[in-house]
């Protein structure tokens, strides 16, 4: 078999994923929400096995690591020590032809020019019209009428706890953020284990983002979930576990099964004031390299803007040598959509076989796999081959995910595995009345193997770990 040459990759990737119940656009039968996706029934075993590679690696084998799962809402101060109500915000511009509003930075990148997400609206302003001739609308292609630039912000407000009927009136934000989280909870974390530092917190969860520029499908989403670790160290000690981390961060890619030449680091042009280092790696997307996770030296930024604003001391005490100091901070901030497009990206195959026929086929690491094995009966008419099919199915569906399908030719049911990624598929048939054997299909290969149904236990352990 040899791979085909894809065209455009994205479409296919997007038409897939709503084919084979991977990821559906939001209400959709109302037309869709724009920038918000559900997950369908192999995309949310697929996520969820992203969010469990990521919790293993950072927080079961990490002694020093644990968990948190802190709410979406929060006190509306935290959004305003962190910077957030202040400054979170993306440049925007309106078409004055067809009133589609996009985002500056996006428009002046695409025609070769960079702006920064922390300049000012002024700064921006003179980019644009600098470059105005060139930057079309993307909606109604209409070149260089836009209005001004304005910084539009990022948070999404709730009327939560608020029962005037006044939306303006003090909101509560849906979270912009998971790490906010973690730095109001540095203290309890700090009272209930017995972490020292250096120590870390890590949590997965929902954030929310009023994203100006809904494109590139679930690449940015307005209702996103990040997995985010922040590290507490001494601040000596900040640049040297830093790089620890970049280098961690980047294997941990390589062994989810991500190809290397499909990462890149890409370091922040500016650096906000309290930054010490900021780096990306990067993913080549189908539509170019784009940020997959960002790993930054924060200083001690984030807990000394909580102290300020909350009036707790967020510091720790060395119990050796009974010195006081404020935690600096390693982040690695990952996304569970953008991990999940990235792994999809990577896997996904169109393949030509010997006998001219094509096949689609998702070569996804056996450990992400939404659908470990796939249990088939030779025929779906011979009652003793479906007694047997649905006996093997009852004796592994309690240590994988196994679909039981007996609907179709063997052929076209093989093809439904190939395109949702199963490693495995066990065949039913004759001779295993005869012999107890059944036989397995490999998804990559398409080899075939004999093997006794007794063994079947100690096949799979071997070949899905
Ligand atoms: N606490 C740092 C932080 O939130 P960020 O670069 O804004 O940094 C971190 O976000 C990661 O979260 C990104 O690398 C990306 O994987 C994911 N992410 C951010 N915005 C997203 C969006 N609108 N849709 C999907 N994922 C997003």
């Amino acid at each position: 078999m040899s791979e085909k040459n894809e065209g455009n990759k994205m479409e296919k990737i997007v038409s897939f994923c709503k084919r084979r119940g991977f990821v559906f656009p939001s209400s959709e039968i109302y037309g869709g929400f724009t920038a918000v996706y559900d997950y369908g029934s192999y995309g949310v075993e697929l996520a969820k096995n992203i969010k469990e590679a990521w919790w293993k690696a950072i927080v079961q084998k990490n002694e020093n690591i644990v968990g948190l799962d802190s709410s979406i809402f929060m006190h509306p101060k935290v959004w305003e020590a962190s910077g957030h109500v202040g400054g979170f915000s993306d440049p925007l511009v309106e078409c004055k032809q067809c009133h589609t509003r996009s985002r500056v930075d996006h428009l002046l990148e695409d025609v070769g020019v960079f702006a920064d997400e922390k300049m000012t609206e002024e700064e921006i302003n003179k980019l644009l019209n600098e470059n105005k001739d060139k930057i079309k609308c993307p909606k109604c292609g209409t070149k260089g009428n836009f209005s001004e630039a304005k910084n539009f912000n990022l948070l999404v407000q709730s009327n939560l706890g608020n029962f005037t009927g006044d939306w303006g009136k003090g909101p509560a934000y849906l979270r912009g953020e998971t790490c906010q989280g973690i730095y109001v909870n540095f203290k309890n974390i700090l009272d209930s284990t017995r972490m020292k530092v250096p120590f870390g917190i890590a949590q997965i969860g929902k954030s929310f983002r009023n994203e100006i520029t809904a494109r590139q499908f679930i690449f940015r989403k307005r209702e996103f979930e990040q997995m985010e670790f922040q590290y507490f160290v001494h601040p000596d000690d900040e640049m040297k576990e830093y790089e620890k981390w970049r280098e961690k961060r980047w294997q941990y890619y390589l062994d989810l099964g991500i190809k290397e030449d499909n990462l890149k680091w890409h370091e922040h042009e500016n650096l906000v004031f309290y930054a010490k280092a900021a780096w990306d790696i990067d993913y080549k997307f189908p539509f170019g390299f784009k940020e997959l996770e960002g790993v930054h030296a924060r200083g001690d930024y984030d807990l000394t803007q909580h102290t300020k604003h909350s009036g707790q001391k967020l510091e720790y005490r060395d119990p050796k040598t009974n010195k006081t100091y404020v935690p600096h901070i390693v982040e690695t901030s990952a996304g569970v959509d953008r991990t999940f497009l990235a792994v999809l990206t990577d896997a996904y195959k169109e393949e030509k076989m010997k006998d001219g026929t094509e096949r689609v086929v998702l070569k996804i690491p056996k450990k992400l796999a939404p659908i470990k094995v796939a249990i088939f009966p030779l025929l779906k008419n011979k009652p003793e081959l479906v007694k047997k099919a649905k006996e093997i199915y009852a004796s592994l569906k309690g240590g994988y995910m196994c679909e039981f399908d007996d609907n179709g030719n063997i052929g076209k049911r093989y093809r439904r595995q190939d395109e949702i990624g199963t490693p495995l598929c066990v065949t039913v048939d004759f001779d295993t009345l005869e012999d107890d054997t059944v036989t397995i299909r490999d998804r990559d290969t398409m080899k075939q193997e004999r093997v006794k149904t007794e063994e079947l236990e100690e096949y799979f352990e071997k070949e899905l770990k």
